[in-house]
């Protein structure tokens, strides 16, 4: 399947004000896009409007070349697109394993959901280590494992990141980067919303660069960090 997403003219906000004003994005499908850019410009906005979060008021979501604006979070989660979101959004007071769980709550299939939080287990032995542990008692990078391990639950072809290394010390930084490289061996299609441009370029296949609510520039990750204006103007000093 070719599950790539398309944005064109996407133009969203909340109550009157428009924070993405004509957006368009290519996530090419078996790649990592890492989408990045200042505080406020919209980069979380982006991923809410992809996961049904939030309608745009104008503009067109394309996933697999299929028109999906306007679907709620339920009927892109069953079309394929898993969303990890920036605020911590385990359930602290349940255990690591009923919060795996939870990552198919759409799936009435008890036995198949038992079965498939078995095998994401096996490719997360922190979950299997800690699973009878209350997620809030995990520190905040192995809180964002299990995110990215319920994430999992439903196969999706298409998963988001909103800034999934951000706080987190280096060690726990690479595990987390190293998780993104290994979906995208799986074939899956990553788009990921990186503070740390450089550390989310390097591991990504395609850059964009959001500012004042669009897409400014879009290019080839290594284009990026070679390019000696992107540096300047995004990526910090080196
Ligand atoms: N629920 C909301 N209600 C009203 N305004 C919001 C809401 N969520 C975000 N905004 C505003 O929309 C703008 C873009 O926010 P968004 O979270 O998409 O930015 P961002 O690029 O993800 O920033 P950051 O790098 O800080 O995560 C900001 O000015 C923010 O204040
Ligand atoms: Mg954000």
């Amino acid at each position: 399947m070719d599950a790539g997403l398309k944005l064109r003219g996407i133009v969203a906000g909340y109550g009157q004000g428009d924070i993405l004003r004509g957006l368009d994005l290519d996530v090419p499908a078996g790649q990592i896009t890492c989408l990045i850019g200042p505080n406020g410009s919209g980069k979380s906005t982006v991923l809410r409007v992809i996961s049904g979060l939030l309608a745009p008021r104008a503009g067109q979501v394309r996933l697999a070349g299929r028109n999906v604006t306007g679907w709620s979070p339920w009927a892109m989660l069953d079309g394929g697109v898993a969303h990890v979101p920036q605020e911590r959004s385990l359930f602290p007071a349940m255990s690591v394993w009923d919060n795996v769980l939870m990552g198919a709550y759409i799936n009435a299939d008890r036995d198949a959901v038992a079965r498939r939080a078995t095998d994401i287990a096996q490719r997360f032995p922190l979950v299997a280590r800690r699973r009878r542990d209350l997620a809030g008692s995990l520190s905040g990078g192995e809180q964002k494992t299990v995110e990215i391990a319920r994430s999992m639950m439903l196969d999706p072809p298409v998963l988001c990141f909103d800034e999934p290394s951000i706080g987190l010390e280096p060690r726990a930084r690479r595990t987390i980067f190293g998780i993104l490289a290994e979906l995208r061996r799986d074939g899956r299609t990553v788009l990921l919303v990186e503070q740390n441009a450089r550390s989310g370029l390097a591991v990504a296949d395609n850059g964009a660069v959001l500012d004042a609510g669009i897409v400014r520039l879009a290019a080839p990750a290594s284009q990026l960090l070679d390019s000696p204006d992107v540096g300047r103007l995004y990526l910090g000093a080196s």
